[in-house]
């Protein structure tokens, strides 16, 4: 069973600065629900309640917009803007938040073990916020659920990428095995570009068995002090224990100016369709 979402959100997110100087990059919005929200939304969807976040300095705004304002749900009690929060109210009502800081910016696999103390010993899904991601039929995380629940394994979400982008991302290595999975037989943390096939890309979205926590405390810190999750990965699918799906679905690359852009414009005409009263005005 798979219980909680964990969201690593303590990055400066230095590619939006100054935006991200004080707001957190997870805050920001794409039409009008912070990134952070669709990830909340797609947890749940996959009925996932109990949601861990790691945050850092600064990012109190993210425990406040997962809390009650009632200063603002008095002024528009009532009113038809009552409505815009129905969301948000939705996420409050139903999730549980925990926090915890992580105190020096050591690497995204430094912030999934500083969730530890969230998560326990249980197998977790992990969300990138900065993923926008929009499952066909259900959610991103939903699907992998239902692969974990018949699998048992780690799984990383992938998609393939041109070429020329394999030295952004994590490249999968493995053999494909039916069903839209393949077995991982190793991860390369950002290839220089022609240095390998594989063009199978991971992003944002994975469910984590929990010996991930003892791997992470013996993986060594790598470039920059920084503990890499896919020097983690790399030591369980030695072990034949990681999946790559090709998940069904889009994905925007939120943390990138073009992809938070991209994903404004398919909000912005996915709010049209639903003829949504705020873009009349
Ligand atoms: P990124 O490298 O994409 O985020 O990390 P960033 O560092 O905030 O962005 P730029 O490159 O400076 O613009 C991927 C995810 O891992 C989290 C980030 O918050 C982001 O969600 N992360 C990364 C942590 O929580 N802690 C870290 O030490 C590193």
């Amino acid at each position: 069973m798979i219980r909680k979402c964990l969201f690593p959100a303590a990055g400066y997110g230095t590619r939006f600065l100054p935006a991200t100087k004080v707001l957190p990059k997870e805050m920001l919005p794409i039409c009008t629900k912070p990134l952070i929200q669709y990830g909340v939304e797609e947890a749940m969807d996959a009925s996932i309640y109990a949601i861990a976040i790691v945050t850092g300095r600064g990012k109190y705004t993210l425990e406040n917009h997962f809390d009650i304002s009632y200063e603002l749900e008095h002024q528009i009690k009532g009113t038809i803007k009552e409505k815009r929060l129905a969301d948000i109210r939705r996420i409050i009502d139903r999730c549980e938040f925990t926090y915890v800081r992580q105190r020096e910016m050591k690497g995204l696999g430094h912030a999934v073990l500083t969730g530890e103390s969230l998560i326990g010993a249980e197998p977790f899904a992990v969300v990138l916020a900065d993923d926008l991601c929009f499952g066909d039929g259900s959610g991103v995380l939903s699907q992998m659920k239902a692969i974990f629940n018949r699998r048992r394994q780690s799984i990383v979400a992938v998609m393939d990428v041109p070429p020329s982008e394999i030295s952004s991302y994590g490249i999968v290595l493995g053999e494909e095995i039916g069903d839209n999975l393949v077995r991982v037989n190793k991860m390369i943390e950002k290839p220089v570009a022609g240095s390998t096939d594989s063009t199978l890309a991971v992003i944002g979205r994975y469910i984590l068995t929990e010996d991930i926590f003892a791997i992470l405390k013996r993986v060594k810190p790598g470039k920059g002090g920084e503990i890499q999750l896919t020097d983690a990965l790399n030591a369980q699918a030695e072990g034949g224990g990681v999946l790559a799906y090709r998940f069904k679905g889009t994905r925007y690359d939120c943390g990138s100016l073009r992809g938070f852009v991209e994903a404004t414009n398919a909000v912005y005409k996915m709010l049209s369709h639903a003829s949504d009263d705020r873009l009349s005005v």
